[in-house]
């Protein structure tokens, strides 16, 4: 109930009597982590709720929303207590939120006793950035459309930056977020796996396991992170937090360039960018497209055309291009084609990405989970600059809160040729 209650945003738009409805069915066991009695009186409480319905079947599945530290212990006990009974048809099925480790050694390890109790296609490692509704657009956006073939390459795309800005700060979360940073909470996780889909190669079919094959390689083709290419940054007014030490040196700001080893993106440079106490709250996929060459007009100062997805708030897709300014002049300006999904879908509701996940679990498609093998190479990714963070050789500059985050991270983007726009804002379009 008490989750339940901390949660109500994903039961939003319900009715109250869906809601009521929805808490009968709710029962409450409880138990210690590591104790077998817990876990007996749960097996037995869903042994006579399927007995009670009789259909012959047993589909059980373990939502861990817990520390990762007792993954193991909680995983022993359902392993051993909670197992649908091999007498009925059906599946036993776990599902794990992250942080799964805190670098490369300890999410192996994580992995190797979860590997131990379950089946790689009974585990699944929720990222809920893959639930959201723009990032499970990537696939059929690429791969469904002939526009984009030809410019998804670095033939024409000069750089991308993937973005998650939030304007709260840690939020009494301080004492969990400072154990981890930004880097871990974020973008070792949910940036890496929209920059997956955004620079993953075709997989040879819709199977979850060729799409993740996909993701493996374009992760293991990522290059070394320079430290010259990274700034991080922490709000001024973080430590205040009476959970977080004074000499903390956690990032809650980051930027970061990824360089691709490989034939389609060797030279553009990823920046995957995410802060917390920013000036405003949104996350999106900026495309910028190469300059023209012979350029006619000189309107290269006005901007580049890019090609934005904003994930959230106010999902849309809209792609920048230059365009005659409407009058008599032949002058130039920046316009867009805009498809903004409360616009173009306004009977649709768009469903939350934990529903959306959850109900795959049930159906046990693993296409948006993580897995293993990929988690291992997000890692590698990251774990050496997250030591020499953690053993201070990397030092976050102070910036401060509501503002764009540190003025190195805006210098780091235009040194690796990111050009911004001076003079245009997309303004969401709003019904009338
Ligand atoms: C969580 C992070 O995974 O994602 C939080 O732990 C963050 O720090 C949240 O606020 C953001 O999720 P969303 O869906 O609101 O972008």
């Amino acid at each position: 109930m008490v989750y339940l209650t901390k949660n109500y945003r994903y039961l939003k738009g319900a009715s109250e009597e869906h809601v009521s409805e929805f808490l009968q069915l709710i029962k409450y066991v409880s138990g210690s982590y590591d104790s077998g009695e817990g876990f007996e009186k749960l097996n037995k409480e869903i042994s006579d709720y399927e007995m009670s319905n009789n259909s012959g079947s047993s589909r059980r599945l373990f939502y861990l929303a817990l520390p990762p530290s007792v993954y193991p212990s909680v995983c022993k006990m359902i392993r051993t207590y909670c197992m649908s009974p091999t007498s009925r048809t059906g599946w036993t099925r776990v599902i794990v939120e992250k942080p799964f480790g805190r670098d490369l050694d300890s999410a192996e390890e994580l992995s190797s006793q979860l590997g131990e109790l379950f089946e790689e296609d009974q585990l699944y490692r929720i990222d809920h950035y893959l639930g959201k509704e723009l990032v499970q657009n990537l696939l059929v956006l690429r791969f469904a459309n002939r526009l984009f073939l030809p410019l998804w390459n670095r033939d024409n795309v000069d750089n991308i930056q993937i973005v998650f800005r939030e304007d709260f700060g840690t939020d009494g979360r301080g004492g969990y977020f400072d154990q981890y940073g930004i880097i871990r909470d974020i973008i070792q996780n949910h940036l890496l796996q929209v920059f997956c889909l955004v620079a993953m190669e075709k997989p040879v079919s819709l199977k979850p396991e060729h799409i993740r094959d996909e993701k493996v390689k374009v992760l293991q083709s990522v290059n070394p992170i320079k430290d010259e290419e990274v700034v991080l940054g922490q709000y001024q007014g973080y430590k205040d937090d009476p959970t977080v030490p004074d000499d903390s040196n956690t990032p809650t700001f980051a930027s970061i360039v990824l360089r691709v080893h490989n034939e389609r993106w060797e030279g553009v440079p990823f920046i995957l960018k995410a802060g917390k106490a920013l000036n405003s709250r949104k996350a999106e996929i900026r495309v910028q497209f190469k300059d023209v060459p012979g350029d006619i007009f000189k309107c290269k100062k006005q901007g580049r055309n890019e090609f934005v997805i904003r994930l959230q708030p106010s999902e849309a897709m809209y792609m920048k291009l230059t365009v005659k300014k409407p009058g008599l002049e032949m002058a130039t300006e920046q316009s867009e084609l805009d498809l903004s999904y409360g616009m173009r879908y306004q009977d649709v509701k768009i469903p939350e990405a934990y529903e959306r996940l959850i109900l795959d679990t049930i159906r046990g498609d693993q296409q948006h989970f993580v897995r293993r093998d990929e988690l291992k190479a997000a890692w590698q990714i990251f774990t050496p600059l997250l030591h020499d963070i953690d053993a201070g050789k990397l030092k976050a500059v102070s910036y401060k809160p509501g503002s764009r985050g540190p003025k190195e991270a805006d210098e780091l983007s235009e040194k690796v040729g990111y050009m911004q726009t001076h003079g245009y804002i997309w303004i969401p379009p709003t019904l009338a």
